[in-house]
């Protein structure tokens, strides 16, 4: 009889956001009314920018004519598309890369949920809670995470918890971790750390050679100076991190799926014998066994998001999604509830009224205001008494939905 991994048998039946689907599913049987309002999952709502719909036009016609015509392509991407990655994301911020040192791939969830394949399965994870849960779901699949407590804890992984009284930055953890998953602006409470707390984390790293992993997938909503888009504008990260991006949030690519992952030449970690590796190698040896690269429609698709045109185009829809945010923040705090994020970020993190439970509220704002959001606790133990909006909404839904919170409050 063939075994399965049995640590796929210490998930939960399913994942955070395949259950609330399913619960919204249910509701939305039992009442077919219902004006719904989606903020619980962050998918974007605008349409693709122009520029990217006119190059996937255009890359289908190349795939039509035999001169044209591309098969298979490098796993790690089109150099058209990573040079333009370079030009543009990293260059102006002083950071520089080597093609080869960026793997294109389908978005974000793919690498941070896979990165752990190069890692053996003893190294000690540090996670910021509450967390994106493919973070946490990967390790206890790859058979890191111990065992699950009552208090909702993994005894094989170190939390960092971020809450109100520590202003949601993490304080560096009191034993070495060997990898640490820090997520900024993070998903899910919204919030930043300053490049001076960034740096901490780097020195930390390089001091105790732990790995960062470093999700920068809502970068482009920052819009303060002080705030650092890449962990390479820190000095040594390069020795110390692998970056993930995205282009779901930037340029609304959640359903075409593309993103990238930034692995620097002089990372290594240690074989069994001590000796250093490059992990740059070992990703690219990965990889070239179990993807065979992201279509070429869809890599000339993000390439246009680099044209003039196509910066414009994101811009605009990242800007309304940031006027989205401000909205919501402040339809919260008029209807005086306690909001955190949604400043260089879209995601609002609304401690829940009276001291409710996380799912207290998410069932009171979909049974009773037909509002989907997603309940904090299901990011981690320190989510609990919290709820997660998006701004990815339409303006008109989220306006409608801050003012069903606000009777909700005065009711
Ligand atoms: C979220 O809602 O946290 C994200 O949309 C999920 C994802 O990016 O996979």
């Amino acid at each position: 009889m063939p075994l399965i991994n049995d640590n796929f048998l210490k998930l939960s039946d399913s994942y955070l956001f395949s259950d609330i689907a399913r619960r919204v599913n249910a509701f939305t049987a039992e009442n077919p009314g219902a004006s719904l309002i989606r903020l619980g999952i962050g998918d974007v709502t605008r349409p693709l920018p122009e520029a990217c719909i006119e190059a996937m036009h255009r890359a289908a016609d190349d795939l039509s004519r035999q001169s044209t015509f591309h098969g298979y392509g490098p796993e790690q991407g089109y150099d058209f598309l990573i040079e333009a990655i370079i030009k543009n994301d990293f260059e102006p911020r002083g950071i520089k890369l080597s093609n080869h040192e960026i793997f294109i791939n389908d978005g974000a969830k793919s690498d941070t949920g896979n990165i752990g394949d190069i890692f053996h399965h003893d190294n000690r994870i540090a996670v910021t809670d509450p967390i994106y849960p493919v973070y946490i779901d990967s390790n206890v699949m790859a058979g890191r995470a111990g065992i699950l407590g009552t208090d909702g804890r993994w005894n094989g992984i170190t939390y960092l918890p971020c809450n109100e009284s520590n202003n949601f930055v993490p304080s560096l953890p009191s034993e070495r971790p060997d990898i640490i998953y820090l997520c900024y602006p993070n998903n899910p409470t919204g919030t930043t750390l300053t490049k001076d707390e960034l740096k901490q984390w780097v020195d930390y790293a390089l001091a105790n050679r732990s790995i960062i992993f470093f999700d920068a997938a809502y970068e482009a909503f920052i819009c303060e100076t002080n705030i650092p888009h890449s962990i390479y504008e820190i000095e040594g990260a390069r020795r110390c991190a692998i970056e993930f991006r995205s282009f779901s949030k930037t340029a609304g690519f959640t359903g075409v799926r593309c993103g990238y992952t930034v692995i620097p030449d002089e990372l290594t970690a240690s074989a069994s014998d001590g000796s250093p590796v490059q992990l740059n190698r070992l990703w690219l040896r990965r990889q070239c066994t179990k993807f065979n690269g992201t279509s070429y429609v869809t890599q000339r698709a993000a390439e246009a998001i680099y044209t003039p045109e196509g910066k414009a185009q994101v811009k605009a829809n990242i800007d309304y999604y940031l006027e989205n945010a401000r909205i919501m923040r402040e339809g919260l705090h008029a209807a005086g509830m306690t909001v955190y994020g949604g400043k260089n970020s879209p995601y609002l993190w609304l401690k829940t009224p009276d001291g409710l439970g996380s799912w207290q509220f998410f069932d009171i704002l979909l049974k009773k205001h037909h509002i989907v959001g997603t309940p904090g606790v299901g990011f981690g133990p320190s989510g609990e008494g919290f709820l997660r909006l998006t701004a990815f909404g339409k303006r008109d839904d989220c306006i409608e939905a801050m003012r069903r919170i606000k009777a909700t409050c005065h009711d």
